[in-house]
């Protein structure tokens, strides 16, 4: 098997943090390249990494994953010294969009990562492309090192399944969220929820969705429907809305296929 590279991470974001924890666990110890000196500080405390504020400093044997926010991609790989190797984890940035003259690549992980929340890395999948044969094959060695799913992706179908993530997590994360600032409001725990959440994801682990709508929405019962509606206001009423129309909608399409 080839050597591992050397590995750093830019960026001391969420992704940062736990990609650079992963590697951790697997024997690597990446240097942290970051704007911010406080933030590096507590890299280095917590993680016991090297840091440095310098992309100047970054050399040609090493492989950099760059874990920035999307806009700020082109300008730091324009800041990474020429002929660096460098892969960002960004779902829904096109590869094509990006200089064509550099060694560049993919290296997303589809999973929702926070500071402090600790995660399994084998279980995330990673997907992985590159404008360079040999600088995928390196990628796809790398991300098997500490995932047990890893596949490779064009832009469109990263693009796709980002998507798809952001109706999956950051939106129904967001419904949790409304739920329990209502619960707060009338007095009552969000906990009383907690069974609930979790058999629909669990449900959702081996039956499609499409299968197991429950609800006022899918039953069309109109009184229940406005009853809630009059029970909300700004915002959350206008979600509310949209999902039983959207709910409603699909019911109506799968009885036209049928
Ligand atoms: N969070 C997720 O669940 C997740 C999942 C998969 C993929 N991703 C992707 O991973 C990437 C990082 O996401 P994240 O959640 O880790 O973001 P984040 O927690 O917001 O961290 C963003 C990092 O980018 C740095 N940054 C932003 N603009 C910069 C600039 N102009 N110059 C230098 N550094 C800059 C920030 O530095 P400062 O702290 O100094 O501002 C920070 O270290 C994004 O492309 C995102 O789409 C995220």
């Amino acid at each position: 098997m080839k050597e591992i590279p050397k590995i750093a991470i830019v960026g001391t974001g969420n992704v940062a943090f736990h990609l650079t924890h992963f590697f951790i666990e697997e024997g690597i110890i990446p240097s942290v390249f970051g704007r911010n000196k406080p933030t590096l500080l507590a890299f280095e405390k917590e993680l016991n990494v090297p840091t440095n504020q310098e992309l100047s400093a970054l050399t040609l044997d090493t492989l950099v994953l760059l874990c920035v926010s999307d806009q700020a991609i082109p300008e730091i790989i324009d800041r990474v010294p020429n002929g660096v190797r460098i892969a960002y984890t960004s779902g829904s940035t096109d590869l094509r969009s990006l200089p064509k003259d550099r060694v560049l690549g993919v290296f997303y992980p589809l999973q929702t990562f926070s500071k402090g929340v600790e995660l399994d890395a084998r279980e995330i999948p990673f997907f992985i492309e590159s404008n360079d044969a040999e600088f995928e094959k390196e990628l796809l060695t790398l991300a098997r090192i500490i995932s047990n799913i890893v596949h490779k992706a064009s832009s469109m179908d990263r693009y796709h399944l980002h998507l798809a993530a952001v109706m999956s997590n950051n939106f129904v994360n967001h419904l949790f969220h409304l739920s329990e600032k209502y619960l707060q409001e009338h007095q009552l725990s969000f906990d009383y929820l907690k069974p609930l959440i979790r058999e629909t994801i669990r449900k959702a682990g081996f039956i499609s969705p499409s299968l197991i709508q429950t609800g006022p929405a899918i039953r069309n019962d109109h009184e229940i429907i406005a009853k809630h509606l009059a029970s909300l206001s700004g915002s959350e009423k206008e979600v509310y809305a949209v999902l039983t129309r959207s709910i409603q909608n699909t019911k109506e399409k799968n009885q036209d296929e049928l």
